[in-house]
């Protein structure tokens, strides 16, 4: 049976990889590395880094495959992601029947964590439950980002004895202000912060959290909010992409 590993690599810098992550890449006999297009090579380029660093095994294969786009016209949200699903579970399929033997093993190095907003985890057992790759897996767990950017903030994830909501920048109004002190916001196309005016809150905002170009910012969120959307945009253009994330809070430890 084919054996696969979903390596969380962590956020984007090399030295978050855990030696049961490092331990793991070495056991497969190929690595399979995403590319997303000219705009995001940075983020197949942060892969090969890890595997330059960390594959000892001579015999190593790669392979690199190309991850379609996801349709967004005339489906909603819900169907837009289940018919891409279904697209990469094809493309996995036939990548596991070219690269690997029945008995192979093969790694995926997972942005972040893999349970958190991430998809392969689900692809994979959709190809599992097709039947025509008999296969398991195995999961790593990674830093996530939100674990990258609370710490280069210096600051708890959540107020003492309080929850904590994680949510996309689309859902973000159910929540934050209202009904939570503390909301970590990721995949974030539209700045939901800028539309909160409650004098209150407080933001945390990352990009490119724990690489070299991190750029962090904090303060009361109606008196900066500007300045992220400028340097935002400003970053976004020298780089021809951006991944932030932000936390946003509201209260202080030990309020009731
Ligand atoms: C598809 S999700 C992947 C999350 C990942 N599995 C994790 O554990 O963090 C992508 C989102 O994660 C966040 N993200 C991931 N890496 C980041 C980084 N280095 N800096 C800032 N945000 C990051 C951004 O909000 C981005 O839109």
């Amino acid at each position: 049976m084919t054996h696969l590993y979903l390596i969380g690599i962590g956020s984007g810098n090399p030295e978050h990889l855990t030696i049961q992550a490092i331990n793991a890449m070495n056991k497969a006999e190929v690595i399979f590395i995403p590319t997303k297009g000219d705009a995001k090579s940075d983020l197949a380029e942060v892969r090969r880094e890890i595997c330059a660093r960390y594959v000892t095994r001579s015999d190593m294969r790669y392979v690199e495959y190309a991850v379609p786009a996801r349709r967004v016209i005339d489906r909603s949200y819900g169907q837009s992601v289940d018919d891409w699903h279904a697209e990469l579970c094809e493309a996995y399929e036939l990548l596991f029947g070219t690269n690997l033997s029945a008995d192979g093993t093969g790694a995926f190095l997972v942005w972040g964590d893999p349970g958190l907003y991430d998809s392969t985890m689900r692809i994979i057992e959709r190809v599992k439950s097709r039947g025509r790759t008999a296969l398991d897996y195995t999961v790593i767990p990674g830093i996530t980002s939100v674990q990258a950017l609370t710490a280069s903030h210096r600051i708890p994830l959540n107020l003492i004895g309080k929850p904590v909501q994680i949510t996309t920048g689309r859902r973000l109004k159910e929540c934050f202000p209202d009904a939570i002190e503390t909301a970590v916001v990721m995949l974030d196309g539209e700045q939901a912060f800028s539309k909160i005016d409650d004098p209150d809150a407080y933001i945390y905002w990352g990009a490119y959290v724990g690489t070299a170009s991190e750029i962090l910012i904090s303060g009361r969120l109606v008196d900066i909010k500007d300045n992220i959307l400028q340097a935002r945009e400003q970053a976004r253009a020298r780089h021809g992409w951006i991944m932030d994330i932000y936390l946003l809070r509201k209260g202080e430890d030990f309020d009731e």
